[in-house]
């Protein structure tokens, strides 16, 4: 079965026996303490959650993506029985000659079925949890992907930055120091500009294992996703000229504002006001929200 996006991925998991499907379980903590008893060691399920107390049927939360070793052989498109040595040799085989291949721009996909923009954005709709008691904030964003451009170079940076939301409007980000996201962000704030920033939530697994890397600086993380998978990642332009992945289940798109004071580090880099909101999930309201054309009958966002 070839994986083009995160429900193919869910449908590989379960008929592979490795997804266990969770119903009414509440997004503020309990869903993370459910988490938590799968993550005590590897090769337990991945965990899928519909019906989120609070929240429509098919506003989905998947977790535990890729702690199993059948999993991330799936994942990466090799046998399934492999074993953790294979993997490393898989890994090493593939950095020896590091193939990569350019994504291929679409006009359209998926993630442009529901799009809302301004004031109509609401990140506050998802059932995005709170993990743990002191949590300060829900997080939209843990095995999400970040998309950068590099002002000097049109290089794209995908890392792994997690991401929580602080209103209907505004979510926030930490990106570490040395980080590829923080450098080029700091560039965009030393020409005195806000920074462009696409976050993916729900997507093709296989884009979470490759942007958690330490890929090297100037390497496109996307293009080593694509000579992962043998096949071009396809990705749709962003508002901002960003590739957002063409069949995300959530797509935000936001800045990152420039600090406008004096901080010590840690900075919370705070992105607001996403022009572009995809989503495809098929809720009424969304499916409101776009007049025509097909819309997929459940999401899933991978928090
Ligand atoms: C689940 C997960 C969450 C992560 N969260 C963060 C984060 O919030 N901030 C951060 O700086 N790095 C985080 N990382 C680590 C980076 O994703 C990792 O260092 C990656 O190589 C960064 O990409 P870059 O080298 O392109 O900057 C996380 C990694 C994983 C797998």
């Amino acid at each position: 079965m070839a994986v083009q996006d995160l429900r193919d991925w869910i449908a590989l998991m379960e008929s592979a026996g490795e997804l266990r499907k969770v119903q009414g379980a509440d997004s503020d903590i309990e869903l993370g303490v459910i988490v938590d008893q799968f993550q005590r060691r590897m090769e337990l399920p991945a965990v899928l959650f519909d019906e989120i107390k609070g929240y429509p049927k098919g506003f989905r939360v998947l977790a535990n993506t890729l702690t199993s070793t059948r999993r991330i052989a799936l994942t990466l498109r090799l046998p399934a029985e492999s074993s953790k040595m294979e993997l490393v040799q898989a890994w090493r085989k593939y950095a020896k000659k590091y193939p990569k291949i350019a994504p291929r721009w679409v006009s359209d996909g998926p993630v442009n079925e529901n799009i809302r923009r301004g004031k109509d954005v609401d990140l506050t709709i998802f059932p995005a949890p709170k993990w743990h008691e002191h949590d300060g904030n829900r997080y939209i964003g843990t095995g999400c992907i970040v998309v950068q451009k590099d002002p000097d170079s049109n290089w794209v940076n995908v890392g792994v930055y997690r991401v929580a939301v602080h209103d209907e409007k505004t979510a926030g980000l930490y990106i570490s120091p040395g980080k590829h996201g923080r450098l080029i962000m700091e560039k965009y704030w030393a020409r005195g500009q806000d920074c462009p920033v696409v976050v993916s939530v729900g997507h093709d697994p296989m884009l979470f294992f490759v942007a958690g890397l330490e890929i090297p600086y100037g390497v496109s993380e996307l293009e080593v996703a694509g000579g992962l998978k043998g096949e071009a990642v396809q990705v749709i332009e962003s508002d901002a000229g960003l590739p957002l992945p063409a069949t995300a289940e959530i797509v935000i798109e936001g800045r990152i504002f420039r600090p406008f004071r004096r901080m010590t580090t840690p900075i919370i880099a705070v992105f607001s006001v996403p022009p572009r909101f995809g989503n495809n999930s098929s809720s009424r309201e969304f499916q409101e929200s776009k007049q025509s054309g097909p819309t997929r009958p459940e999401g899933a966002g991978c928090f």
